[in-house]
């Protein structure tokens, strides 16, 4: 009997992390010996550049525009110890649905039963930005991932950008829905924004999955054109990667997320902001305790 693969996408504001993050897990994932596949969901296509030496691959909607029937074979690039890379790409620039592309791509390698015949044990979908598009909810909503994972840094705008995909969640969990796994605090170095992160996720009864710093053994690696855990394995970087990947693989328990509704997120925000100054100004020494 073949078995199904354990299926996630990554979500997060733009520009926070994502691929950085979706890459070194795939990274580590392939390390601990699982077969993986990452599957890029944003139009740009540079999801798994790192796992392939900063080489860009073709993607399955500028295949089938060229070609009009594809053979999925051919929409699957090897990256690092074997993982398989997919790009799903986007409609040509100024028509047509990005979110309908991701679905005709995963629809390509599902009708040809590829996930099977790769005997995957892990798909993780690396989409843009949040659920502001219906589109960009395809991995939820389509029953397509079972677990969702969202990148945020302690800024506002990613905590809200998290806070939106939520509610994305919560809309689709009565009908089969993903469930949120947790949040992947990338950014996160110093006290005040681990106080930050840990408050929203508490608020919405979600969980921190790994604190991830800002390092730039990080920016040297993608530089090179390679994930960390290829680039540096021995650093401490490579090593919360790691750590990211035993988590996630240890099995969530996943849930449904309980949103800020827009008032108390920014009630909630107001209130931070004067806590930071009141840290800035050594008024308040301990973040946790004055909450
Ligand atoms: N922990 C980190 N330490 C240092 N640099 C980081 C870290 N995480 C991400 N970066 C850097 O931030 C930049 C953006 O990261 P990345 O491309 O992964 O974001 P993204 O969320 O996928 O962006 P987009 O929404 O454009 O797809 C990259 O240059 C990356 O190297
Ligand atoms: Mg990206």
């Amino acid at each position: 009997m073949t078995k199904k693969p354990k299926q996630i996408a990554i979500y997060g504001k733009g520009g926070i992390g994502k691929s950085t993050t979706t890459s070194n897990l795939s990274a580590a994932l392939s390390d601990m010996g699982y077969k993986v596949m990452q599957f890029g969901c944003d139009p740009k296509a540079d999801s798994t550049n790192t796992l392939r030496d900063g080489s860009y691959i073709p993607t399955v909607l500028d295949m089938l525009r060229e070609k009009g029937k594809v053979d999925a074979h051919e929409t699957i690039f090897r990256g690092y110890n074997g993982i398989y890379c997919v790009e799903a790409g986007g409609p040509a620039p100024g028509v047509g649905c990005a979110g309908r592309g991701i679905i005709t791509a995963v629809q390509l390698l599902k009708q040809q039963n590829i996930f099977e015949e790769l005997d995957l044990d892990y798909v993780i979908y690396d989409v843009l930005g949040d659920v502001v598009c219906g589109g960009f909810a395809v991995p939820i909503r389509e029953g397509i991932a079972e677990d969702v994972y969202t990148v945020s840094s302690s800024d506002f705008m990613a905590i809200y950008a998290a806070n939106n995909l939520f509610k994305g969640i919560q809309k689709y969990s009565n009908s089969g829905g993903a469930l949120l796994g947790g949040v992947i605090a990338n950014s996160v170095s110093s006290d005040y924004q681990r106080s930050i992160v840990d408050d929203f996720v508490a608020r919405t009864k979600t969980r921190v999955m790994q604190y991830i710093p800002r390092s730039i053994t990080v920016t040297q690696s993608e530089l090179s054109g390679k994930t960390t855990i290829e680039a540096a394995p021995d650093s401490a970087q490579a090593k919360v990667y790691r750590e990211l990947a035993e988590r996630i693989d240890a099995g969530a328990s996943s849930a449904v997320p309980h949103p800020l509704d827009p008032q108390d997120l920014r009630a909630w925000a107001a209130k931070w902001a004067d806590l930071i100054l009141a840290i800035e100004s050594g008024e308040v020494t301990d973040a946790a305790q004055a909450i």
